[in-house]
């Protein structure tokens, strides 16, 4: 039984992202595509006699109690009556409030590492359910690599790694961004596009293609296929920070084959070549930080064993 365990969780980058209608239950029905990459926090979790204790969550995370890792903690004791605890840890790397999953990652990481350390053999579809509950970007990040998501965003269709995107620059302005306030901004336009077995056919399109593994990055030839590279939110979340559309056009000045926001923002990715073109780009940024990433095949990983937990 391991008393000890590491896990490393990656950050998410949106490289299609429209939003649908809002649903009863307040949230939106939204079609995107999640993408796994480079950029990780990285957890330990000791195991404890009881209680739930953090450390190393920065300030800006507010209060342990609402910290995602320890609301998943407590959520698997809850679910499962287990009285066992953890002393968890937190070296934290990706920017929080960013767009890229950061939060919903580390709650990703708790359920897949205390349910080993607890001996609790949960099945990936109780994990999965347990994630919807914490946040709506968590199951993604139980599962990781490129996948499609419909639904609040956990009707997950893995799809196969897509050869031109592999290495991206993320820009990482300073400023936070609250999710909810961009769903519910009335400049969000949503998509009122009839939804057919579970997608609209725009989507399905997109997703038929990059099953079938063929370079979506061109422009459509067939118009009724949804591009890459859409973000529904970039308008409201760029209205609030103008700044944001600037740095956009910046990278597709410096090159990037594309440019998009991730998620609700502020964070910008620049689609790049390779890691030499990346790496170029990312030294000529001056006034806010970045970093070169590439796609990874999942979001967590063990490194309990033999690696640098840093
Ligand atoms: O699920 P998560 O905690 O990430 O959602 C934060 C907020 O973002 C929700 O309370 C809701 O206002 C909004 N949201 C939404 N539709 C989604 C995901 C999030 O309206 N699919």
């Amino acid at each position: 039984m391991p008393t000890r365990l590491c896990y490393r969780s990656y950050a998410k980058i949106n490289l299609y992202l429209d939003v649908l209608q809002r649903r009863g239950d307040g949230f939106h029905d939204l079609e995107t595509l999640f993408q796994s990459v480079s950029l990780y926090d990285t957890l330990t979790f000791k195991a404890r006699h009881e209680g739930i204790t953090l450390e190393g969550a920065p300030p800006e995370l507010g209060p342990a109690a609402s910290n995602l890792i320890v609301r998943a903690a407590h959520l698997l004791q809850k679910h499962t009556g287990t009285k066992q605890g953890a002393a968890i840890s937190l070296e934290k790397r990706i920017p929080a409030a960013a767009g890229l999953a950061g939060g919903s990652g580390n709650a990703a990481a708790t359920l897949a590492a205390l349910n080993r350390l607890w001996e609790l053999n949960l099945p990936d579809g109780d994990l999965h359910a347990l994630g919807l509950e914490l946040g709506s970007d968590v199951p993604f990040c139980l599962l990781g690599g490129f996948a499609a998501a419909t639904g609040r965003g956990e009707r997950l269709t893995p799809l196969p790694a897509a050869p031109p995107l592999q290495w991206f620059v993320l820009l990482h302005p300073a400023v936070a961004v609250s999710t909810p306030a961009v769903f519910n901004d009335p400049r969000l336009t949503k998509n009122a596009a009839a939804v057919i077995d579970g997608m609209t056919p725009a989507f399905a399109g997109l997703v038929n293609a990059l099953a079938r593994g063929e370079d979506a990055t061109a422009p459509p030839a067939d118009t009724a296929r949804a591009p890459l590279f859409y973000n529904a939110m970039e308008a409201v979340t760029f209205a609030m920070h103008p700044d944001l559309a600037r740095w956009k056009a910046w990278l597709l000045e410096a090159g990037c084959a594309a440019a998009m926001m991730s998620g609700s923002g502020p964070t910008l990715i620049g689609v790049c070549r390779d890691r030499a073109q990346a790496e170029a780009i990312a030294a000529a940024v001056d006034g806010v930080r970045a970093s070169v990433v590439q796609a990874v095949p999942a979001s967590l990983k063990d490194c309990t064993h033999g690696e640098n937990p840093a």
